[in-house]
């Protein structure tokens, strides 16, 4: 992939997956410039929670090998990952309404999943790691039909055939502009509203429970705050899955 001006990338036509790439680069060599790993396809393309992703030739696979001079805020960082991939979309032509953040870092088209993001740190130091991977798949023209959460791309959702050099070239400019963005208050609003659910009621798929919630907000720590049903609790989850399940229905929370 051509990069833009004082990015530096490094180009796979394939490799097993640009995640475990860029922590090879990490810790084999003493370089500690911000580099991309770019693939044309993956072998074992990684998902969130041990799951695949589906890697065909045509879509975007990129891993960010981000080496932060300062502590990373990472309660913030999935949503700064999420919506740098929706700035992308929409300016590779999709239509601004069309493009949710859904959480955690999930990208959506007309409601299907074009994108997902799985950041990996290095062991050790708190939030000041030596280096971070942000990875980065788009659907630009495959999805995977049999998704647990329903998949698509930006080619069946907009017709449009999007390179991956143009896709990496907006994509690296908006991640640095995001990442450059300190407050977490704006962060937080931006992505509320471009977000899918907020407000209403879906299915979360926590490790070991799922139950109806009312999805409301985004805390200050990055977590999601949900309202339980049909108890009503109140409570704020930090890692799992939503989905659809039930259309805005007439249930009282
Ligand atoms: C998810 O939604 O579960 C996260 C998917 C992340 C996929 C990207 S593709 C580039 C990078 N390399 C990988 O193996 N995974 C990420």
């Amino acid at each position: 992939a051509d990069a833009p001006d004082g990015v530096s990338a490094q180009y796979f036509s394939a490799c097993d997956s640009t995640n475990v790439q860029a922590r090879l680069i990490a810790e084999s060599s003493i370089d500690r410039t911000d580099t991309w790993i770019v693939a044309g396809e993956q072998s074992a393309g990684r998902g969130r929670r041990g799951r695949e992703w589906s890697s065909n030739r045509g879509n975007f696979f990129g891993s960010k090998l981000w080496f932060p001079k300062k502590s990373v805020n990472f309660s913030m960082l999935p949503y700064q990952v999420a919506l740098a991939i929706r700035e992308t979309l929409v300016k590779l032509g999709a239509a601004n309404d069309a493009v949710k953040c859904k959480w955690p870092n999930d990208i959506l088209i007309n409601e299907k999943k074009a994108s997902g993001v799985l950041i990996e740190a290095s062991s050790g130091i708190g939030d000041k790691p030596d280096y971070v991977v942000i990875g980065i798949g788009i659907n630009l023209v495959h999805f995977p039909e049999n998704a647990q959460f329903p998949a698509t791309s930006l080619m069946r959702e907009t017709g449009i055939a999007a390179d991956i050099n143009t896709v990496f070239q907006i994509l690296s400019s908006e991640l640095n502009g995001l990442l450059n963005v300190g407050d977490n208050e704006a962060i937080i609003q931006a992505w509320e509203n471009e977000s899918w659910g907020l407000g209403q009621i879906r299915q979360v798929n926590l490790i070991d429970e799922r139950f109806e919630a009312r999805l409301l907000s985004l805390g200050p720590d990055g977590g999601l705050l949900v309202r339980k049903l049909p108890e009503g609790q109140e409570l704020t989850i930090y890692a799992g899955d939503i989905f659809e399940n039930y259309p805005d229905d007439e249930r009282q929370s």
